[in-house]
């Protein structure tokens, strides 16, 4: 079965009186939320990004509704639509999505595709009783060739909706047409690295372990520049891997707490060409809307919670290796640690990972005026993964008391040929520590990575990109017959720094260079009493990223769920 039904995190995290597993995705009964606000104002939950800059509907000035739609009971039923271009002559293409729900409901996460190329993941905000709203601009003229022709629009929201979860989701997608004289570049042709399900209707995702997420393409010969944007996101048992034990570990506190989820707290995404290394991804912690304890992210969602960003790789160096008018495969594989049972030098495997993480890809081609005529030799690869694990208990008695343990992981990659060279540096720690017999879990995770991308045949497309992924968490379980409380405390950030492409990056979301440093601290508890649920929480975020020209900062505050400060920086 393509869908993860078993896996809906309704069933997964429901908590029971036999075992207190720790719940870790959370939704709040809606008898104690926000009795305050009237119906007649939803409450807004917002992303902190930069606005998109205002529209030239001088030579274009079109908008469409792509999608109106409730998902409501959406479990593998998707909203199938169809585009047409616009008549006028345009190069920018912004969505701006709109949602209303009310009741009791998880976050959920979202894709939207134009027939086999996923567009845009996003996710869902936890609604409160008497509602919620909010909205999300993006840019999607990098689809540009996708966009002058028809195409079928397929939004997957994967939703459950009964007397438990009555939450459905209102929403509302459209689009704006314009033309822009920025000078952008746009691919030539987008092809897919999805099952390719668009023409019955389906999402084109992959999910692993399980799948095998690879599609075959052959190649125009004019190709200067070629990039790969991947979209991965761990759900269920991977939602909070950066949290995982080691997996020699996951049986320490069973009779407190339960099995915990393993392969520890490492992943690497890898993208394969012909079953070589072309390059990686160190993943982003996402947390969505009711990842830790829902009171952190209310009114202020997650950073990046409504727009996923894909990670790159450019593959221009494999080039002269693959324009040769024959098929050939791109694969997206996700490893986690198998830590061959204690401390020292650990190896990464497809095999170590629980389930599951959702991946799709796309090419991204740019054309020059001659076709390729030189030889196909394969790019020349060195590449040198280290991955350290240690980890230590304290006993007492006989009971495991605490768990300490510590990850590091460092890369360089580099891929050279005739037609330019990608190097990519990266470096990774994570130490994690359980007290309180599992009750009591800290982790402190820094990811930090470098690309220089140098093309001698798409000069303007060299680039340099450094980004740094500091993430610390704490969370203190209680639980008392059926009353489970959580205290969770935050400090986590994301700083991208990019010398900038000619094009729109899924990555960086602009074109040309940007800064980009956000923080958010908070604190927030969650307790659940018979008839009693009851969620509190602080978030103090700061914004700021300079890009196409213009600085957008910005310092949002809230207390017990409501924004208290809004202030430019
Ligand atoms: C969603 O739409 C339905 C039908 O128009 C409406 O009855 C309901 O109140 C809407 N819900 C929200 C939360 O806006
Ligand atoms: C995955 O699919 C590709 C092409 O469709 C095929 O060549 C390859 O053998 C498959 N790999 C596995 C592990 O099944
Ligand atoms: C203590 O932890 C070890 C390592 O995870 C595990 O094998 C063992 O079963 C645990 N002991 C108890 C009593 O839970
Ligand atoms: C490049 O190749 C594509 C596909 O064969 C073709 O459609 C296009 O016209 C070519 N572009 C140039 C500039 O030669
Ligand atoms: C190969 O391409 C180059 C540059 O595009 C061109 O100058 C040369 O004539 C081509 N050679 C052949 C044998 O077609
Ligand atoms: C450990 O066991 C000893 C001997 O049975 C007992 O005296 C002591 O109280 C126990 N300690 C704890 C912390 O349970
Ligand atoms: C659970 O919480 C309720 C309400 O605060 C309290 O009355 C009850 O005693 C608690 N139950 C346990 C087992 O702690
Ligand atoms: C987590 O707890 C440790 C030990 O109490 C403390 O030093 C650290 O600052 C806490 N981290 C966060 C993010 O609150
Ligand atoms: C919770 O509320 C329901 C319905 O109001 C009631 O039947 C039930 O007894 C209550 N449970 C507790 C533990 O108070
Ligand atoms: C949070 O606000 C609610 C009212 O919406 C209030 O009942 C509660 O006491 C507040 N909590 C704190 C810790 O201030």
């Amino acid at each position: 079965m393509r869908f993860p039904w078993v896996f809906t995190t309704a069933l997964l995290w429901q908590l029971t009186d036999a075992q207190h597993a720790r719940p870790r995705k959370l939704v709040e009964s809606p008898s104690t939320l926000h009795p305050a606000l009237s119906p007649a104002e939803p409450l807004e939950v917002l992303q902190l990004y930069k606005p998109l800059p205002v529209f030239d509907l001088t030579k274009c000035d079109v908008q469409q509704t792509l999608m109106e739609h409730t998902f409501a009971s959406s479990y593998g039923v998707p909203f199938v639509g169809s585009y047409t271009p616009p008549e006028c002559d345009f190069n920018s293409v912004v969505i701006e999505w709109t949602v209303t729900v009310a009741g009791r409901q998880f976050d959920r996460l979202a894709e939207m595709y134009l027939g086999d190329i996923e567009v845009w993941r996003t996710s869902t905000a936890e609604p409160t009783a008497s509602g919620i709203v909010f909205r999300y601009q993006k840019d999607l003229s990098m689809y540009l060739s996708l966009w002058k022709t028809p195409q079928d629009v397929i939004f997957s929201l994967n939703n459950v909706f009964d007397s438990t979860y009555t939450g459905a989701f209102n929403t509302t997608l459209i689009a704006t047409f314009s033309y822009e004289s920025t000078g952008q570049a746009h691919a030539d042709l987008v092809l897919p690295i999805s099952p390719k399900l668009g023409a019955s209707g389906a999402p084109s995702i992959f999910t692993l372990p399980g799948d095998n997420a690879t599609a075959e393409h052959i190649l125009p010969l004019n190709v200067t520049h070629a990039s790969v944007s991947i979209a991965a996101t761990g759900q269920s048992n991977e939602e909070f891997w950066y949290t995982n034990a080691l997996q020699s570990d996951i049986d320490t506190f069973d009779s407190t707490v339960g099995t915990l989820p393993g392969y520890g707290p490492f992943r690497e995404v890898q993208l394969f060409i012909d079953g070589l290394l072309a390059g990686v991804a160190w993943p982003f912690p996402t947390i969505f809307t009711g990842g830790i304890a829902p009171g952190f992210w209310r009114p202020i969602v997650g950073i990046d919670a409504y727009d996923l960003r894909d990670y790159e790789i450019d593959i221009t160096p494999f080039l002269p290796y693959i324009l040769d008018g024959k098929p050939h495969s791109f694969t997206v594989k996700v490893v986690g640690i198998d830590d061959n049972g204690g401390n020292g030098a650990a190896t990464l495997s497809e095999d170590s990972i629980n389930s599951y993480w959702l991946v799709s890809g796309k090419l991204f081609l740019f054309y020059g005026s001659e076709p390729y005529n030189g030889t196909h030799e394969a790019p020349v690869i060195s590449t040198s993964p280290l991955i350290q694990t240690s980890s230590s208990r304290t006993v007492l008695n006989g009971t495991n008391q605490t768990l300490s343990y510590d990850v590091a992981a460092k890369r360089i990659h580099t891929v050279k040929s005739s037609f330019g060279s990608w190097i990519q540096s990266l470096d990774y720690t994570n130490a994690g520590y359980l007290g309180q017999r599992g009750l009591f879990q800290q982790n402190d995770q820094k990811t930090s990575g470098n690309a220089a991308t140098v093309l001698k045949s798409a000069p303007s497309f060299s680039n340099t990109l450094d980004y740094i992924y500091p993430i610390a968490v704490n969370t203190t379980y209680t639980f008392s017959g059926s009353n489970t409380t959580i205290d969770a405390s935050l400090d986590r950030g994301m700083k991208i720094s990019s010398s900038g492409r000619p094009d729109l990056s899924t990555y960086t979301l602009v074109s040309g260079p940007m800064d980009l440093s956000t923080r958010q601290i908070g604190q927030a508890s969650y307790s659940n009493k018979p008839n009693n649920s009851y969620s509190f929480g602080n978030m103090d975020q700061a914004f700021s990223e300079r890009s196409r020209g213009t600085t957008y900062s910005r310092h949002l505050k809230s207390r017990n769920l409501t924004l208290v400060y809004d202030e430019p920086l």
